[in-house]
């Protein structure tokens, strides 16, 4: 057993001890002191500081999802106390540890909890709270207090190290694997978009990175993640769910999934494209919708995605629709950042726009191309600085 594992059983073990025996009974010190000690004894490479990231059915530490808690029920519960991030800024006391646990206790006992509170004990070294649930509001700090403390963070905790090496691999093999006829791995997907999402989060603030491309001929690999991690941070500013944020985040990761059946000479060809090419480009979406729903039912909103994600709010664009009808919210809003992150992207045939340039065709499209909504959003949340945007390399990074 891992000692992240180890010490999230010692940790869930004391809250239960503790729902049982009072304060200084021998069985509950007991179960705090083995807790206290897991902890104490964490490492992670580098000198990093240990951070746990509780979803829904699975637990991150550090960047890494541990496997070894498939049947651990206390992330769930966390999360329903408004916990979903655990994070130590220095070495504590026992007695440090043992007031977070009953603070956790309490915030688990509580019938209702805002779970749009970033609650911080900065004081004891120990910082918790909601990450992916942060709604405009938590990420506005409407409350002075609020903006007080994420003022007060020193540097190290507002500056975020990510490289997408690891991401960026990942989607090069699953297109490989798709090309080569396998099915959509949907596993591997949800991992990358886990892993994205956490990226996100390292931070106090919502930060989106994006990657710079390199070569052309990863092009679909770069704008894949730039636009899964664009609508998960979309999507997070309207306020969806976090099981609702990665379904989008693992839509706009496989938008354009149906590319992998374009050769690469039409894919980035410098000049204008001829009749049939442009054919055999506009036949991405319904690939794409294809081979996602060939692969797993559970995809359905992906392969919408897939397929609706060129159409335009007033009809126009590809594929054809054969009655006017509204495309699906999810597809709305990856075609915001579809747009976005293609323009901002040097290509072999323009240049990249700059960020105004690009809102400001986002803007003079909205209610006829793009949902105006949802544009108005996107814009809001780029400029507020409630998401930072940081460019980062796809190059591996060297370990
Ligand atoms: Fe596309
Ligand atoms: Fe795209």
């Amino acid at each position: 057993m891992s000692d992240p594992v180890r010490f999230l059983n010692a940790f869930a073990h004391s809250l239960g001890v503790m729902t049982l025996y009072p304060e200084g009974h021998p069985s509950r010190e007991k179960a705090v002191d083995s807790a206290f000690e897991e902890l104490d004894g964490l490492t992670l490479p580098g000198g990093q500081r240990p951070a746990f990231t509780f979803l829904e059915d699975e637990v991150v530490f550090g960047r890494e999802r541990l496997r070894e808690l498939k049947s651990w029920d206390w992330g769930k519960r966390l999360v329903a106390a408004g916990i979903e991030r655990l994070e130590l800024e220095r070495r504590v006391t026992r007695e440090e540890f043992n007031s977070f646990l009953e603070e956790v206790l309490a915030r688990m006992m509580l019938s209702t909890v805002d779970t749009t509170e970033v609650r911080q004990m900065r004081s004891l070294g120990i910082r918790y709270g909601a990450v992916g649930l942060q709604g405009q509001d938590a990420i506005n700090a409407i409350d002075p207090e609020l903006d007080a403390a994420f003022a007060s963070l020193p540097a190290a905790m507002t500056t975020l190290d990510v490289t997408l090496g690891e991401e960026a691999e990942t989607f090069r093999w699953l297109q490989t694997e798709i090309q080569s006829g396998a099915s959509v791995p949907l596993l591997e997907a949800e991992a990358v978009v886990r892993s994205l999402s956490v990226a996100m989060h390292g931070d106090s603030r919502m930060v989106l990175p994006l990657l710079k491309l390199k070569e052309f001929d990863q092009y679909t690999t770069t704008h894949s993640l730039n636009v899964a991690v664009l609508s998960m941070g979309l999507a997070e500013s309207l306020g969806c769910r976090p099981k609702e944020i990665r379904a989008v985040g693992v839509a706009g990761l496989l938008h354009d999934i149906g590319k992998i059946r374009i050769p690469l000479e039409v894919l980035t060809k410098p000049g204008k494209l001829n009749d049939e090419e442009r054919a055999i480009m506009n036949s991405h979406p319904i690939d794409g919708a294809r081979l996602i729903m060939q692969s797993d039912q559970d995809l359905g909103m992906a392969a919408t995605v897939a397929y609706e994600h060129h159409i335009m709010l007033n009809g126009g664009g590809y594929p054809v629709l054969h009655y006017q009808r509204e495309c699906a919210m999810a597809s709305r809003l990856v075609h915001v950042c579809d747009v976005y992150d293609a323009l901002s992207t040097k290509r072999p045939y323009r240049d990249a726009w700059p960020a105004e340039r690009t809102m400001a065709y986002l803007e003079e499209r909205a209610g006829t191309e793009f949902d105006p909504e949802l544009v108005a959003t996107f814009i809001r949340t780029l400029k507020q600085g409630q998401a930072q945007v940081r460019v980062l390399s796809d190059e591996p990074q060297p370990t």
